[in-house]
């Protein structure tokens, strides 16, 4: 895997470009998704400089499940999120990725975080199911667009491409 993260570009797109085989080369390299999560958050919170960069997991891995903090960057956040609950569950209930411009217009948003202003959600699927959601906060409104939708959607899913995958 490379040793250190190197990111030059200037504008989002430039840093996400340098940053996807950077990230498929980490994730390409360890078969244990805890450890892949940890250094995805790692990677995408030191790039950006988001405010809160992280992933909640089904636990357990059933549509009754909840989701239980995992891997994440950032300040002390809530433990358990149920289906359909804040930006997290209603990520995880629509199977879709839900981009929040404005955390205070969205209703049921989950303050974890009085600071936290825009945010988004995108689900980890496996399976058919969605088994984690990766979340990220920002300080700043309107943070994440369609290009952010974009590059996460294609980050989760290197987690989901190897068979050889434990720690379900
Ligand atoms: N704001 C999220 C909760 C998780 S924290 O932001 C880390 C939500 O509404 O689901």
């Amino acid at each position: 895997m490379a040793e250190e993260l190197r990111i030059n570009g200037g504008s989002k797109e430039e840093k996400y470009r340098e940053l996807m085989p950077q990230v498929k080369a980490v994730v390409e390299g360890e078969t244990d998704r805890i450890a892949n999560m940890a250094n995805v958050a790692s990677m995408l919170h030191e790039t950006f400089g988001f405010w809160w960069t992280g992933f909640y997991r089904v636990s357990p891995p059933t549509p009754e499940g909840e989701l239980v903090l995992g891997p994440f960057q950032g300040p002390l956040a809530c433990t358990r999120i149920k289906k359909g609950k804040g930006v997290c569950g209603t990520a995880w209930e629509r199977g879709e990725t839900v981009i929040v411009p404005d955390v205070d217009a969205f209703p049921g948003h989950i303050a974890c975080s009085s600071l936290s202003r825009s945010e988004i959600v995108v689900p980890v699927w496996e399976n058919g199911m969605v088994v984690a959601v990766l979340d990220i906060d920002s300080k700043e409104l309107g943070t994440f667009d369609e290009v952010d939708k974009k590059y996460l959607e294609e980050i989760v899913s290197y987690f989901i491409s190897k068979p050889s995958l434990h720690h379900r």
